[in-house]
């Protein structure tokens, strides 16, 4: 992407415990829609292209660097969670300090929120020439916000945390919805002002207002009606929340683009899965991770594709899995296959019912239709994988290769002791175990010859 970056720096908060979830991890690496809130929260901040990202990190440092390691974001360590103010001040060393410079800081319990929100703040920030414009909204249920006071000009006065709040001010339905945006400078001294005196004993940002105030400067308010978009997720019911609302949203520009769901409310869809048009998604369907769907395929309910590219006219019939793996142009899968990490199906390829690939290429027209396991497999064009055949890749310490070369012909009920090659054209009979290698244009044949023995049955019955 091309473009000037802007002159913003954001902070974002994400060394608390998140104490609400009740769990081992921390809060903000609980997934949303499948990615960490906040690597979601990321998602929206690196679509505003700012100078810098700092994220402060603290409960499970380790685990939230890691998380974010492909963000181009830094990082500030709050050693002790002594609040939202005192987090901010813990990366003042990397926040631009300059007479201009524009500080945004965010709270990392918001996956939901887009980058046009973003900008439209940062916009009317700049207009209005407040020290720090907040963005705050009317709730219905204001619970667990902070409250926005105002005074008798309607002007913000202060913020006032809900356990800190008295019953008039509880009642109150603007809140606070995390984001800040303010001139560095100022934000930054007014934050060193900031004493713990409240209920919880902690440094809070929201304190910076009234600091602010108190030395004559303005603070103002950008309101949002949206509030599925701010939601700040503290529990987990509010993490569904989240993940519900992207996944509403990624329907809709599904949708949009040509995409039909039969049920946008029972399909998945990660926000970062891009899918062709005309292609027809059944309900309960999970597409994600790095996935890539073409055009004119359909998905049948059931089925999940991870990471996966998918060519064009792919059907992908009920009960499938593909995981990691690579679909040719105008392949059938399905119904109840598993292409584990490794497949690839070359174009008008089909992989039919209980058929397990993994780390098998199967070539171009190839065909593996019924109850086969083929794994480290090499399988050339034109290639027909009778019922019931299985690569013995495993030897009990090592994994081994099966190669099969174009046109070749496997029976059913084959065994494949890998190492092993087939070569062009060959034939194995159905039954055989192949344990050498068979040349082009051979039959092999591996099985105990028959026997029909006359009359036993009318012998048996008689004793
Ligand atoms: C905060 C606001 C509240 C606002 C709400 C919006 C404060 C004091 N209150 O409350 O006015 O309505 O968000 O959702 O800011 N964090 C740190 N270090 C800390 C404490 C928190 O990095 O010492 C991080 C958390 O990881 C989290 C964010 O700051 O991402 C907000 O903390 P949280 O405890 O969720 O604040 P709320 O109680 O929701
Ligand atoms: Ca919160």
């Amino acid at each position: 992407m091309a473009g000037r970056r802007a002159p913003v720096t954001v902070v974002i908060l994400a060394a608390g415990q998140g104490t609400r979830m009740r769990s081992k991890t921390i809060k903000l690496l609980h997934p949303v829609a499948g990615r960490p809130m906040v690597a979601r929260l990321l998602d929206s901040v690196q679509a505003l292209r700012p100078r810098k990202i700092v994220t402060v990190v603290g409960y499970q440092a380790e685990q939230v660097t890691e998380a974010l390691a492909d963000y181009s974001c830094s990082f500030a360590l709050q050693k002790k969670q002594l609040g939202t103010g005192h987090a901010v001040l813990q990366a003042a060393k990397s926040i631009a300090a300059g007479p201009n410079s524009t500080l945004l800081v965010l709270n990392g319990d918001m996956p939901t929120l887009r980058p046009a929100t973003l900008r439209r703040l940062l916009a009317r920030h700049a207009k209005s020439g407040a020290a720090l414009t907040l963005m705050t909204a009317q709730a219905d249920d204001p619970t667990g916000y902070g409250r926005i006071v105002r005074d008798a000009e309607g002007h913000v006065a202060r913020i006032v945390e809900q356990a800190d709040a008295t019953r008039a001010e509880r009642a109150i339905q603007e809140i606070n919805c995390g984001i800040y945006c303010a001139r560095a400078s100022l934000m930054l001294d007014a934050l060193k002002r900031v004493k713990p005196n409240n209920s919880q004993g902690e440094y809070y940002i929201t304190d910076a207002a009234r600091a602010l105030i108190e030395r004559g400067e303005k603070v103002a308010a950008v309101a949002h009606s949206d509030t599925d978009e701010l939601l700040g997720v503290n529990t987990r019911a509010e993490l569904t929340r989240a993940s519900k609302e992207l996944y509403r949203r990624k329907a809709e520009e599904l949708q949009t683009a040509g995409v039909t769901l039969l049920d946008p409310s029972r399909t998945w869809v990660e926000p970062q899965v891009r899918i062709g048009r005309d292609s027809v998604i059944y309900p309960d369907v999970i597409l994600e991770g790095d996935t890539t769907l073409g055009q004119d395929c359909v998905v049948r309910s059931g089925s999940r594709v991870t990471d996966c590219k998918v060519g064009n006219h792919v059907e992908i019939k009920d009960h499938s899995v593909l995981i990691s793996s690579r679909v040719g142009n105008g392949a059938e899968i399905g119904p109840f296959a598993h292409l584990r990490p490794g497949s690839t199906l070359g174009p008008k390829s089909r992989v039919g019912n209980f058929v397990e690939l993994k780390k098998t290429t199967l070539g171009h027209g190839s065909k593996a239709s019924h109850l086969a396991y083929l794994g480290d497999a090499t399988i050339g064009p034109n290639c027909n994988i009778g019922a019931g055949t299985i690569t013995c890749n495993y030897d009990g310490t090592h994994k081994h290769p099966t190669v099969l070369d174009s046109n070749v012909f496997i029976g059913s009920d084959t065994q494949l002791v890998a190492p092993v090659k087939v070569r062009k054209g060959a034939y194995v009979a159905a039954g055989t175990t192949v344990t050498e290698d068979v040349p082009a244009g051979a039959l092999a044949i591996g099985r105990a010859r028959q026997k029909n023995v006359k009359g036993w049955v009318a012998r048996r019955n008689r004793k």
